[in-house]
């Protein structure tokens, strides 16, 4: 793997939630691969933690404030992204919230917004920001969407148990479906910049080679 990647260093990623889990993970691996890595999250804090130990690494580890559900913040990031380091070349559309709000609950709107907000909008805010930058750039670009198994099968509740699924299966099923959308959308465009889903975390540095 470490051969693989060899191309990836010096250029820069973007990962978002990257404050904690698969993303932070993901980030300092990438940091660690030598890659230029903007990490964004809604608490900074959180990543700049991450960076204590990473010394002596290939690469390098940038926290990046940064609401994915808020279009504003999304393009103030990627121009920070821009104007620090010249553009992005990888983005891993990482961030996302989980509910366990019922559709039938009452007053569950606000939840559920959040959960369109954060799991689809937010990705498809970073894609269009880092496709623009991609093309401007004419580089061959990769965006990977972490996506989940609940984005291809709804899981079946135990009779008489409460069902837990909620709005994270459609929101991910949705993901599947952008993703295919926006690959067909760069073929048009005729670029060379790849769109990859991801069902795992671990698949992320088998799809990025
Ligand atoms: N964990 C699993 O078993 C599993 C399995 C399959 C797929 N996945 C998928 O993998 C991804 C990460 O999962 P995880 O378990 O590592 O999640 P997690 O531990 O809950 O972390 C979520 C990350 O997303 C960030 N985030 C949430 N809302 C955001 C926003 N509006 N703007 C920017 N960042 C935001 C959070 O940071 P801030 O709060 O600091 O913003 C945090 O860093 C998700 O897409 C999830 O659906 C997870």
């Amino acid at each position: 793997m470490e051969e693989s990647m060899k191309r990836w260093e010096g250029k820069v990623a973007v990962v978002t939630g990257a404050s904690q889990g698969i993303g932070a993970s993901v980030a300092v691996t990438l940091a660690k691969y030598g890659m230029i890595v903007c990490a964004l999250a809604k608490r900074k804090d959180k990543i700049e933690a991450l960076r204590v130990g990473l010394i002596k690494i290939k690469g390098q580890l940038n926290a990046v404030e940064c609401d994915i559900a808020n279009e504003q913040s999304v393009q103030s990031a990627f121009t920070w992204v821009e104007k620090t380091f010249g553009g992005v070349d990888l983005l891993i559309n990482n961030g996302g919230v989980y509910t366990k709000a019922l559709f039938t609950d009452e007053n569950n709107s606000r939840e559920l917004k959040n959960i369109i907000d954060n799991e689809i909008l937010g990705n498809i805010l970073c894609t269009r920001q880092a496709v623009k930058s991609m093309k401007t750039r004419d580089v061959n670009g990769h965006i990977v969407n972490i996506n989940s198994i609940f984005g291809h099968k709804v899981n079946q509740a135990v009779p008489g148990n409460k069902p837990m699924n909620s709005l994270y299966p459609p929101a991910k099923h949705a993901i599947s479906a952008v993703t295919e959308c926006i690959r067909q959308e760069l073929l048009y465009l005729q670029t060379q910049i790849k769109i990859t889903v991801s069902n795992r975390s671990c698949y992320v540095f088998n799809v990025i080679y």
